[in-house]
């Protein structure tokens, strides 16, 4: 299968970002918790240098809790930090004011120590598609907040939402490109809808993701959908087509039906929290 992404996007992305980080003191990047490194672009380690960094391991409802800890460790590790959540959920949105002010730490003393008292963080958010930008953005700053408008000193045109005495945020994320430089990045990005579906073999992805699994998770499957783990792929995801009834119109077995059904559960969640991708060893 091969994994494409548009060159004329990545240079106009590329141009708003750089501009847009000019005006912040803190980059809130999120990820996908099932796949932590396939769905961050390193460019933003470039392009936000000199910046606070955060990093939201976002859709961890949906992440093999375990993996996600060891992921939260491998980033700790290189000097962010790190939090994992539901951007769904609005739990917890209060204390990533106090992490996001953590992060900051160094800034606001800075700033005390100059006299300068409530002068607010300024973050962005950012990542590439799908991960949860809009959601967070939602969840974070909820109802209540009101939008600064246009600043002296700041680029015309653009939003803050006010979030407390303490945080801005900019309202529009910023978007990151995925990076396809490996194969195995594309079919990761795939496997959680980030890539359209239209433009996939869905019958092909559906065999890549019942091979990982018989790997990563034996028995879920089985388990699942009442089969036997066959040692042939095929043959498994006949199985599946045929312990759910995915028939076509002659009453012949559907394998696509049964792909899409796969690739549906897995992505909800119905398979249970799954993870695709491991911190490299150290
Ligand atoms: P983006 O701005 O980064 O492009 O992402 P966006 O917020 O639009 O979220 C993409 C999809 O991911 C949405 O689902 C959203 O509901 C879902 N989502 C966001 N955060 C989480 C999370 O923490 N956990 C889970 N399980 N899902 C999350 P959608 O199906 O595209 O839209 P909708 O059906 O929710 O409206």
């Amino acid at each position: 299968m091969n994994f494409q992404w548009y060159p004329g996007h990545m240079t106009k992305a590329k141009r708003q970002m750089q501009e847009d980080i000019k005006l912040i003191d803190l980059v809130v990047e999120i990820v996908d918790a099932r796949i932590p490194l396939s769905s961050r672009n390193p460019d933003i380690d470039e392009l936000g240098k000199n910046k606070y960094r955060l990093i939201f391991m976002n859709k961890a409802d949906l992440a093999d809790r375990k993996i996600t800890d060891k992921w939260s460790a491998y980033f700790k590790e290189k000097g962010y930090f790190v939090v994992s959540l539901d951007a769904r959920s609005k739990n917890g949105m209060k204390s990533i004011t106090d992490i996001i002010m953590e992060a900051c730490k160094e800034k606001i003393e800075r700033d005390l120590k100059r006299g300068i008292k409530n002068r607010p963080v300024r973050a962005m958010v950012v990542g590439i598609p799908n991960v949860g930008k809009s959601t967070f953005i939602n969840s974070y700053a909820g109802r209540a907040c009101a939008k600064t408008g246009n600043k002296p000193g700041v680029t015309k045109g653009k939003q803050w939402i006010r979030l407390s005495k303490n945080v801005e945020l900019l309202d529009t994320p910023g978007i990151l490109w995925p990076k396809f430089e490996d194969q195995m990045v594309g079919l990761r990005l795939a496997l959680i809808g980030s890539i359209k579906d239209e433009i996939l073999n869905i019958d092909e992805l559906a065999i890549e993701l019942i091979k990982y699994l018989k790997q990563a998770y034996p028995g879920v499957l089985a388990e699942r959908y009442a089969i036997e783990e066959a040692e042939d792929n095929i043959e498994l995801l006949c199985a599946i087509a045929k312990s759910r009834n995915c028939v076509s119109k002659g009453n012949e077995l559907d394998y696509s039906k049964a792909a899409v059904l796969l690739l549906d559960d897995f992505r909800t969640g119905k398979l249970g929290k799954l993870s695709l991708e491991q911190p490299p060893e150290a």
